[in-house]
C-alpha cells in the first residue's frame, strides 16, 4: 500500500483491533464521587451540581502534565536525537517526580523543517524515533506507572513531503488534488508566524498558503477529505490508548472566506478594545469541528481530553471553553509576565474568573518548547521582558542565572498551588537556563532564518536533556542514571568512562550542543542533593497529590504587604510568594509544607515561595 493510501484511508475504527495498548482504559481504577468508574463513565458529584457542561471529575482537569520534547528527552539509540525507547527508558524520572501524564511533542514522520511540527505521516512513528511498536511500549510501560500519554495533532498544516501535498503539486492547477490545501493564483498581504510571505510561488505559477514555514502547506478545512482524514487520525491514536491530544495552533485552521488582505492595523492573538482580528484565527467552523472532535473521544471509553494551543483573550476564549467543545486551553498568560505580584496576580484573576464562569479548564503553564525557559526569563532586567529589544531576541543580554533560579522555584510553588491544572516543560524541573550560546551554524529553528536572523530562533530551550556525568552529552544518549532511591548516584559513571558512550554520539554530538556549565544539573546530581530543584518539585507533587486543597478548586487571596502574593486554598492551605526585595512575615500558620529557598525565620525572603498550612 502506498504511503499515501496509508494515511488518506485508514481502516475503520471499529474495524481495528481492540486488543493492543487502547483496551486498558488508563481511567480503570475504583470509582469515587466525580471520578472515573472502571468504564469510564463518571459517578456524579452532587457538589458539582447540573449547571457545568463538563464533567468536574475529568481527569484533566487538575493534573499535572509533563512535556516531553522527544528530540531532547533521552536518545536509546546513541544517535544524539532522542527517541520513544529513550522515553520509555526514562519513565522511572517522570514516575519519580510524580507527573499525572506526558504529552509528547510530536515525533511522526517529518523532515523536520519546524521540528517535527511539520508532519509526512500522521499516523505513524519516523524512523530516528523509533517504531509504532516503541510507541506502543511507552504507552503501555507509561500506564503501569500510572502516568497517561497525551500526542500532539497538528491539523492546521501538514509537511511538503506530506504525500497529499505532493500529489497536489504534480496534479496542477485547477486539479482536485489542490483543493485539499489552499492554492491560489495571486497571493493576498498575509504574513508568516515565522517572518516573511505567508505564501510561496510554484513552478507552475500558482502559490500556496504556509502561515507558518514554506515547508508546512496550510490545509483547506472547507474539504471533507481534509476533515475525515483527521477523524481517522483521532481515532487511529485513541485506539492505540491515548489519553488526549494537544491541538497545534488550535485558532486557525478555517480561513474567512474568500481570504481577504490583512486590515492595517489588525492584530494576531489577543486583541485590545477596538482592534481587529486577522482574517484566518477563531472563524466560527472551529467550534463545530471542535464539538465533532469532541464526539469522537467521547466515543471512547474512559476520559480522553484535548487541550489547545493557542494566545487568546478572554472573548476569544469563552466559546471553545462553554458548551460541548475542546474543553481546554492551554493558559500562557504567566509566561510573558515579569517577575512581579501584581502583574502575576492580574492574568491568575483574569484567567480564573474564565475558568470559573465557563466551567472550561485553562492549566497553567510556565514553560514549553516556544519560549525561553524562565530562569532565563526571570533572571534578566524584567524590563527587557516587558519590552524585548532587539539585542534581547538575540540572547544578548546579562543573565543573572542564580537570581532566575531563585525565581523560578518559587514560580513552581505557585504553579502547583493554583487552581486546576499544570504543565511543566522538560527540564524546567531541573531548572535549567536557556541556552543562549548555541552558534549560528548550529541553529536548527527556522525562524532564525525567517527572521533574518534578527531573533535566535527556539533552540535555547530544545536543547537535549542533561542526566549525568559531568560533560557533555550529560548521559543523554548512553549513560543510564541510577534508578530512582539507588545509593551513590556520585558513582554515576562519567560519560567518558562508559565505553561507546562518547563514540555512539561520535564527533556529530547531540543534534543541539549543550551548554559545558550543566555538570551541576543532571538529574543523577540533583538527585543527591536535598536542596535541588528537582526535589523540591518531587516534593512539590508529593504534597499536591494528597492535599486535599490542591488541585481544582477556588482560591480567596489574602490581604498582603505590596509586592508579595499570598492565597488561601480550603482546606488549610496558603500560598506565599515575595516578589519583592525585602522579606516579609509569613502570614499566620501552623506548620510550613515546604520552601522554594531557605527562610529565615518567620520572614519569607526576596523571590522565594512558601506552602503554609
Ligand atoms: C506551535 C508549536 O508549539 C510550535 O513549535 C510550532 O512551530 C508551531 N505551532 C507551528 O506548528
Amino acid at each position: 500500500m502506498s504511503a499515501e493510501n496509508r494515511s488518506a484511508e485508514r481502516p475503520p475504527a471499529e474495524s481495528r483491533s481492540a486488543a493492543g495498548p487502547a483496551a486498558e482504559s488508563p481511567a480503570a481504577g475504583t470509582p469515587s464521587p466525580g471520578h472515573p468508574s472502571p468504564e469510564g463513565r463518571f459517578e456524579s458529584d452532587p457538589a458539582a451540581g447540573d449547571a457545568r457542561p463538563y464533567d468536574q471529575g475529568a481527569w484533566w482537569r487538575d493534573a499535572v502534565v509533563y512535556q516531553v520534547y522527544p528530540r531532547s528527552f533521552a536518545d536509546a539509540n546513541g544517535d544524539g536525537e532522542g527517541d520513544l525507547p529513550g522515553v520509555l527508558s526514562r519513565l522511572d524520572h517522570l514516575a519519580d517526580l510524580g507527573v499525572n501524564a506526558i504529552w509528547l511533542s510530536p515525533f511522526y514522520p517529518s523532515p523536520l523543517a519546524d521540528g517535527g511540527y511539520d508532519v509526512a505521516d500522521y499516523c505513524d512513528v519516523d524512523p530516528r524515533y523509533g517504531t509504532l511498536a516503541d510507541f506502543d511500549a511507552l504507552v503501555a510501560g507509561a500506564a503501569a506507572k500510572n502516568i497517561k500519554v497525551i500526542v500532539d495533532i497538528v491539523p492546521n498544516h501538514c509537511s511538503a513531503e506530506h504525500p497529499w501535498f505532493r500529489a497536489a503539486l504534480a496534479a496542477g492547477p485547477g486539479s482536485p488534488e489542490r483543493e485539499r490545501f489552499v492554492f491560489r493564483d495571486e497571493p493576498n498581504n498575509w504574513q508568516s508566524v515565522f517572518g516573511g510571505p505567508a505564501w510561496t510561488q510554484v513552478a507552475d505559477g500558482q502559490w500556496y498558503l504556509h502561515l507558518f514555514d514554506s515547508a508546512q502547506p496550510d490545509w483547506n478545512w472547507r474539504h471533507p477529505d481534509v476533515i475525515a482524514m483527521f477523524e481517522g487520525v483521532l481515532r487511529f491514536w485513541l485506539d492505540r490508548g491515548v489519553a488526549g491530544f494537544r491541538i497545534d495552533v488550535a485558532n486557525m485552521l478555517f480561513k474567512q472566506d474568500g481570504l481577504p488582505d490583512v486590515v492595517p492595523g489588525s492584530q494576531s492573538g489577543p486583541l485590545m478594545p477596538g482592534q481587529t482580528a486577522v482574517p484566518y484565527e477563531h472563524q466560527p467552523e472551529l467550534l463545530e469541528l471542535y464539538r465533532s472532535w469532541r464526539k469522537i473521544l467521547d466515543s471512547y471509553p474512559g476520559d480522553r481530553g484535548t487541550v489547545a494551543e493557542m494566545w487568546f483573550d478572554t472573548d476569544q476564549a469563552r466559546p471553545y471553553l462553554t458548551g460541548d467543545g475542546l474543553a481546554q486551553l492551554f493558559n500562557f498568560g504567566l509566561m510573558p509576565t515579569p517577575w512581579s505580584a501584581e502583574e502575576f496576580r492580574t492574568v491568575i484573576d483574569e484567567s480564573h474568573r474564565l475558568a470559573r464562569e465557563t466551567g472550561g479548564s485553562i492549566p497553567w503553564v510556565l514553560g514549553n518548547h516556544d519560549v525561553p525557559r524562565m530562569v532565563t526569563r526571570f533572571g534578566v532586567d524584567q524590563d527587557l521582558v516587558r519590552a524585548p529589544t532587539p539585542e534581547v531576541l538575540l540572547g544578548r543580554m546579562d543573565v543573572d542565572v542564580e537570581l532566575g533560579t531563585r525565581r523560578a522555584r518559587a514560580a513552581a510553588l505557585l504553579l502547583l498551588a493554583l487552581p486546576g491544572g499544570a504543565y511543566i516543560y522538560q527540564g524546567d524541573e531541573l531548572g535549567l537556563p536557556e541556552h543562549l550560546a548555541i552558534p549560528d551554524e548550529a541553529r536548527r529553528d527556522p525562524m532564525f532564518e525567517r527572521t533574518l536572523r534578527t531573533f535566535m530562533g527556539r533552540d535555547g530551550c530544545r536543547v537535549p536533556l542533561p542526566w549525568s556525568g559531568t560533560a557533555a552529552p550529560y548521559g543523554f544518549g548512553a549513560v543510564d542514571v541510577p534508578a530512582p532511591g539507588a545509593p551513590d548516584p556520585e558513582g554515576a559513571p562519567d560519560p567518558e568512562d562508559v565505553p561507546g558512550a562518547q563514540g555512539a554520539l561520535g564527533a556529530r554530538g547531540t543534534w543541539l550542543p549543550q551548554p559545558e556549565d550543566w555538570a551541576g544539573l543532571t538529574v543523577a546530581a540533583q538527585r543527591a542533593d536535598p536542596a535541588s530543584t528537582l526535589n523540591l518539585y518531587r516534593a512539590a507533587l508529593a504534597i499536591r497529590r494528597d492535599h486535599p486543597a490542591l488541585g481544582d478548586g477556588d482560591l480567596t487571596w489574602l490581604d498582603t504587604p505590596p509586592g508579595v502574593l499570598a492565597f488561601a486554598r480550603d482546606p488549610g492551605f496558603t500560598l506565599m510568594v515575595n516578589f519583592g526585595s525585602v522579606p516579609v512575615p509569613l502570614t499566620r500558620h501552623r506548620d510550613v509544607l515546604l520552601a522554594s529557598g531557605p527562610l529565615d525565620g518567620d520572614l519569607l525572603p526576596p523571590d522565594t515561595g512558601v506552602w503554609l498550612s
